[in-house]
């Protein structure tokens, strides 16, 4: 997973490590420029200037950090999926979160930041990842909620991403949105079941849609409006398409998808506008939105402490693997001599 609302600014004054600002080069400038209105990729080894730089290393890392964090809440429900099917399905979707994560992590190490102090801005709780994940699962209908409104959101933002200039993010963005798409389906499929069987299990469905709805729709991001660095993120060919657009595509397609499902959405305001030929929606609560990306949320606390815990348990792991390395490497040398 996920979004634009990302690219919230960090806590602190952003990562340590980008490295120092390029020195200012109008040829180098121009040749940044021309290759951005080409639509060109720019590449690690291309020059490109400071603030390109620290707004990419700013959004991949906090993507990462989203992709990996956003395992938690699904993660909760494997051990209490309901068959060994639904199990099964669960486990491939929050591995492949994880594996987004390791391919954001990578695209943002080209741009001149160690993994380790990635890791160490997430952990401090310096570094923002998307605030989706600090509400709780409360039931198993929303492990489908989230396959279904959450990576469906997700698509909508990435699938913009595939076409950004940053080389080694949009190749990254190509298979990560293949993956998402099959979790929106395995969520969709698995609430479609709910929905045929047992009244109880309709309700748990109901609730679970007014429980994400309006948390789903924040995702993209604050409206445009309130979103001053916007317009560079698009002149840098880094955003494709506004936050407000996207909203309002993501709702545009999810509204018949809740009518096939048997489910209402819980906006009284919803509604088609034959005019503008999409979607009325009401307001969003924007001050809950900034109050759980500021740490307030439901699950901020426990997220973070869980994180860190994982990393402190997987450190033999890690030490394992350099050991290994190193042992394998000092053979290759001996074996050369
Ligand atoms: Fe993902
Ligand atoms: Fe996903």
């Amino acid at each position: 997973m996920y979004t634009q609302s990302f690219n919230v600014q960090d806590s602190s004054a952003g990562l340590k490590s980008v490295p120092p600002p390029a020195v200012e080069n109008p040829e180098a400038q121009a040749r940044f420029d021309h290759k951005i209105d080409a639509d060109g990729k720019i590449e690690p080894q291309d020059w490109m200037p400071d603030g390109y730089r620290k707004t990419l290393v700013r959004q991949i890392s906090q993507h990462a950090h989203s992709e990996i964090v956003g395992m938690l809440p699904e993660g909760n429900w494997i051990s209490r999926a309901p068959s060994l099917k639904r199990k099964a399905i669960l486990i491939a979707k929050v591995q492949d979160e994880g594996g987004h994560g390791l391919y954001l992590y990578s695209a943002a190490e080209t741009l001149g930041t160690s993994r380790d102090q990635m890791l160490e801005a997430l952990h401090s709780g310096k570094a923002k990842y998307s605030s989706i994940f600090n509400y709780p699962t409360l039931n198993w209908a929303d492990v489908g909620v989230i396959g279904w409104l959450v990576d469906g959101a997700a698509i909508s933002n990435q699938i913009p991403l595939c076409r950004c200039s940053y080389g080694p993010y949009a190749r990254a963005m190509i298979r990560v949105c293949k993956e998402e798409s099959f979790h929106q389906r395995q969520g969709y499929e698995a609430l479609l079941t709910m929905m045929g069987g047992t009244e109880a299990q309709k309700a748990m469905v109901q609730d679970a849609v007014n429980r994400w709805w309006w948390k789903c729709l924040a995702m993209f991001g604050p409206p445009d409006a309130d979103s001053p660095h916007s317009a560079q993120a698009m002149r840098w060919g880094i955003k494709r398409i506004s936050n407000d657009d996207l909203r309002q595509k993501f709702i545009d397609a999810t509204v018949p998808q809740a009518r096939v499902l048997g489910v209402t959405l819980p906006d009284p305001d919803l509604k088609w506008n034959e005019e503008r030929q999409h979607h009325d929606y009401g307001t969003i609560d924007w001050d809950e939105f900034w109050s759980t990306v500021n740490g307030n949320g439901p699950c901020n606390k426990e997220r973070l402490a869980t994180r860190v815990k994982a990393h402190n348990d997987g450190q033999w792991v890690r030490d394992a693997a350099l050991a290994y390395s190193s042992k394998q490497h000092n053979k290759s040398l001996k074996d050369a001599a």
